[in-house]
Parts: C-alpha cells; structure tokens; sequence
C-alpha cells in the first residue's frame, strides 16, 4: 500500500497513529539537528520531521530531497510544537521512520505555491506542473463539481445526456469552423461543431424531449478572456415549450447552481430587460449591473448652443458617478486617454462635477449658461459631489458602445465591480437580424433556426430589420453565461428566414436540407438554450479569464504552447489526405 492517508487528511485525532504518506516535496528546511519537509499531494499538505539525533542517516537521506521529489514516508503522528492554523493539518506533524524516494525530480522551472515566480508563458508550458498549484487545482475541482451538479439537476428534471459528433458538416452563418481533412473522402472536410444546434434539433424530432450534453464546442474567432477556441456548453434543448418554459427552467438551474456552488440563495426572480433598454440604457447587450450608472442622453439639453462636437452628433449621452467630483484633472486627462484607446475610439469626453454649493462646473462652461447646466443635473439627478461624464459621436450606436466601456472602467476604478456580487438578469427581445458590413447583408444575430416574435412576423416581409426574435441571454455581471431561443419547427417559416438571409432555395437545401427534410417529419414545437461551462465556473471562482478553469488552455494566439500545436504535418500525411499546402504572405 503506498498510503494509509492523504497529505490532507490527519489531525489531532489521529496522534500517535502509525501512517504511509505519499507525495511531493513542496520545501524542506533544515533548522539545528532537525529537518522539516512540506509534503504536499492533492488534498494538502502535512509536515514531516527528521530528527538527526534519533536517526542521523534518515536525516541525512532527507537532507538530500529536492524540490518535487515523490517520496513516500513511514513514521507517526505527532501534536506539533509550534502548529499553524493555515492549514488543515497545522496541529501534526510526522516523524519519520522510513523514507522512499519513488521519483526523483528536476528543479521545477517555477516554484509551485500560491503565490508563484513563473509567468504566463512558463506556467502555460509546464501546465502540468501549474497543475500542481492549489488555486488552479481548486479551479478544476469546482468545474468537476459544477457537471456533477448539472446533471444531477437536469436528470431530476426529466433530461438525458445524449452524446453528438464531433466530425460534423460545415455550417456558415456564425464564427469560422475548424475543419477537419477527410482521408476516405478526398477533396473532403468535416467542420467540428460550434455547438451542437442542429443535432439538438434532430433529437427534438426524434422524440427526446429534454435532452442534455456537456457539449465540446469549437469556434475559429478572435480571442479574449472569455474566449476559447475550444470550449464547453452545457446545451438543452426542450420539446413543447415557450420561451418563459425555457427561461424558468433554466434560472431554476442558475439559483440550483448559485446555491450548491456558492452558498448564494438568489430567491427573487432575475430582472428581464430587452435588448433594446440594455443597448439604450448600457451601451451592451451584457450589462453589468452590480452598478448603477445608467445612460441618460442629453441631446435635448446639450444640442444647439455652438459646441460644434455635440451640434454634429447623432448621440450625446452621459453617466453620473457618485461622490467622484473629487477627481482631479490628472485623473479626469486618464480618462479622456482612456477613451480615446484606439479599441475604444471615442474623440473626447466631456466633464461636469457638481460643486457643494450645488453649481455646476464643466470642461465645456463657456458654450453653456448655468441654467442649461443645471437642466443637465436634474436629468441625471446628480447632486454634489457627484461627476458627469459625457461622450458623443456621430454614430449612436458605436457612441453608445465607447460609453459602455467607460461606465465599466468607472465602476472598476470606483470598486463598484465586486466579485463577491452577482448581479443577474435574462436579456430577451433580441432583433433577429443585424447589418453585416462584411457580407453586406442581413444575418441573423443569433442563427438562422430562431422563431420570430409572433406580432413582429408580419414585419418579415415589410421592415425585416425591426423583427424581434424569441431569443433570451442570461448575463451574470456583464458575462454573457448562456443563450439560447425558441426555434421555428415550420418549414414554411424556416423557408421564408433563408430568403431573408439571401439563401437561394437550393443554397439553403444544400447547406440545411438535413433539418428542413427532417422537419416534414412531424417537429414538435421547441428551444433551449446552452450555458458556456467555463464561463460559469469563471464567475463562481472569481477569475479574470476562463483559461484558469481549463486544464489545458490555448494562449491568445490559439496555440497550446505545451504541446507545441498546432504544428505542421509531414509530406507523406499531406499526400495522404490530398493535401497541397500554400502559404500565403
Ligand atoms: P451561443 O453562441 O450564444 O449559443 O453560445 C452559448 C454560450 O456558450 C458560451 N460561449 C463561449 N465560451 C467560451 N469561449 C467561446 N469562444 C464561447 N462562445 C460561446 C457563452 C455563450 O453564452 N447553439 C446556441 C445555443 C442555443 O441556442 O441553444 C449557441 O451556441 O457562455
């Protein structure tokens, strides 16, 4: 047996019990005629002592332990000297009688504590020695318990788990595929799914009406710390419901999880706001709403008194940050850099504190009179002390957008982004189309398969661009944590939705004949929703990028840097699949 306990797992209770321990070296230290050594596997960490007096060549032996050496140690349980109440095991000690080096080990090229010297990339290299680390094992035991938890609350609710393919047909309309060269079929490629959409409709006609799956899901876009090329879905999908069906079903699971998780009781029902009111009031369609600093829009005071930025503008709008009238003008320039990043690119921004007296002082006093000054206070209900920050652009939309991130930085710079809080809410009426620049065309901002709002599917054939969709976002702290929506099961409707989208009928038998064939099968009405796993067990763990809950992360270039990946393929694997490779400059 190569232990009777774990590195975690003694205590006071357990003195002068005879135990095996295993693990790794995590220091040891030698203090007079003793050596201590931190021995440390997944369940924590327990000292041992070495005492040279009792046995100076068992000492000497420990002496020579490197850092990460797997070791395994006969000896006793002791009530320690001097404990340490930072640790589990801080009231014991072992010491030892018989020692076993199992491994030697290299010095690692970063120390594996809490607080450890090794950078990003290093750490990213030897992720399986990161791996080692508490707080990112401590990640992937809350993501393991957070499936454990998912099923049990989908099973109880009637779900099943069934398992989709990963070697799928490319689908456009969303991000880029990743795809897949097929051998036994040359000139030909498999995509790998971005989410399991279609097939989770499939199953709809099958008869499978609650299904489930912890989904891989692969997408070839840009990355942030939100982002993976490769992540996890928790994917539903629901026969013969509505979209409140949906959305109660799955907050039940949000405040399930919050509870199981967290400890946090979320008994109110989450705040439902439309698409349009997050855009007009956040500037985002993921609000963070642990804070206030709603837009309010100044057109109407600002407009016509010669300050030619805001008499051109299609928007001017502007958030007050209570009690931050103290901000100096080295701060307040910050700001102004700030927004003028090129990845915000706002032009300027505008400045008004309310002094004590209740006066207002702004950085543009010479086009307004008090009296229009203070026609702008009452509309943000400021008071003194408090800051005003305007911005405006000739864009309403992208205006809207550079003073969403400037709400969100005030709130980080005000503490106002707690990540002990959690602010959540579903997100629902999202248009069903957006302008693609790009393609120069209407595309559908969530995927072509969503049901329009019943009142707006006459507006299909008159003003497309207005048409609302049966579409719903939960967002928890300006995170967007799912999505998901009601489907059209009509292949008549379905139809109609290629032809918006600029399909030929042909194109779109081409691409989705699979789902309109098996839609003149009997498809029972139905929609679901997925949550993004990583994302979720981000916020319960309050980390600033999903990377830290994934065992095996792709960097920001989409390289795993550990495995060196991706990486080219040898002529004789080329030729295999047919493959010509030509690398364009
Ligand atoms: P959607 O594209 O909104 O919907 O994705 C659902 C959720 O998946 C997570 N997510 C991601 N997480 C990490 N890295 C990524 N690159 C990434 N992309 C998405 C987010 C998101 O809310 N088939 C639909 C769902 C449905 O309609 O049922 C879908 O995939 O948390």
């Amino acid at each position: 047996m190569y232990r009777t306990h774990t590195c975690g797992e003694l205590r006071s209770s357990d003195i002068n019990k005879e135990v095996t321990l295993a693990g790794w070296v995590q220091r040891s230290r030698k203090m007079g005629g003793m050596t201590f050594v931190d021995l440390r596997d997944r369940y924590g960490i327990t000292q041992l002592v070495f005492n040279e007096e009792i046995n100076a060549e068992l000492c000497e032996q420990a002496n020579r332990l490197g850092r990460e050496y797997v070791i395994q140690v006969k000896g006793i349980v002791n009530e320690r000297f001097s404990k340490n109440e930072h640790i589990p095991t801080g009231d014991i000690e072992i010491i030892v009688s018989e020692l076993t080096v199992l491994n030697t080990a290299q010095t690692p090229p970063f120390t594996i504590e809490d607080n450890t010297d090794g950078g990003d990339d290093i750490r990213m290299k030897y992720r399986y020695l990161d791996l080692r680390r508490t707080a990112v094992r401590k990640n992937l035991e809350l993501r393991h318990k957070m499936t454990i938890e998912v099923r049990k609350y989908l099973d109880s609710k009637g779900f099943i788990e069934v398992e989709t393919p990963l070697l799928i047909g490319s689908t456009p309309e969303g991000a880029r595929d990743f795809v897949v060269p097929s051998r036994m079929n040359p000139g030909q490629f498999y995509a790998l799914p971005q989410s399991p959409q279609t097939l989770k409709q499939l199953l709809m006609v099958s008869g499978f009406d609650r299904y489930f799956q912890i989904a891989k899901c692969f997408r070839d876009e840009d990355l942030r710390a939100d982002r993976q090329p490769e992540f996890t879905q928790i994917d539903c999908e629901m026969s013969f419901v509505q979209q409140d069906d949906v959305i109660e079903l799955f907050e039940g699971m949000a405040k399930y999880l919050f509870k199981e998780l967290r400890g946090v009781e979320l008994n109110e029902p989450f705040q439902r706001m439309s698409w349009a009111d997050a855009m007009k009031y956040y500037g985002s369609d993921k609000p963070d709403l642990r804070f206030g600093m709603k837009f309010v829009e100044l057109m109407d005071i600002l407009k016509g008194y010669g300050f030619s930025v805001f008499d051109n503008a299609a928007y001017i709008g502007g958030i007050c940050a209570k009690g931050a009238a103290h901000y100096t003008r080295k701060q307040l320039d910050a700001l102004t850099e700030f927004v003028k990043r090129p990845q915000i690119g706002a032009k300027g921004m505008v400045y008004a504190r309310i002094e004590a007296d209740g006066n207002v002082k702004s950085s543009v006093d010479k086009f307004y009179t008090q009296e229009v000054l203070q026609k702008m206070k009452e509309a943000f209900g400021a008071e003194p002390g408090d800051l005003i920050l305007i911005l405006s652009g000739e864009d309403a939309m992208k205006t809207r957008k550079q003073l969403c991130e400037l709400r969100l930085e005030m709130g980080n710079q005000l503490g106002l982004r707690d990540k002990n809080k959690f602010a959540l809410l579903w997100v629902v009426d999202f248009p069903m189309f957006e302008w693609s620049e790009e393609e120069n065309r209407l595309m559908a901002m969530h995927h072509p398969f969503t049901h329009p709002k019943d009142e707006d599917i006459p507006l299909l054939d008159t003003d497309p661009a207005a048409v609302r969709a049966d579409a719903y976002d939960m967002v928890c702290n300006g995170v967007e944590l799912g999505g998901g929506s009601i489907r059209i099961h009509d292949a008549q409707l379905q139809a109609k939705m290629f032809e918006i989208l600029g399909f030929t009928p042909e194109k779109a038998q081409e691409q989705f004949g699979f789902l309109m064939n098996a839609f003149k099968y009997g498809a029972p009405p139905h929609g679901g929703l997925a949550y993004g796993l990583d994302r979720w067990v981000s916020i319960f763990a309050g980390l600033d990028s999903i990377r830290d809950c994934i065992a095996f992360p792709k960097n920001n270039s989409g390289r795993d840097v550990m495995l060196d990946a991706p990486g080219y393929l040898d002529q004789k694997q080329l030729d295999e699949l047919n493959l010509i490779v030509d690398v364009k400059e």
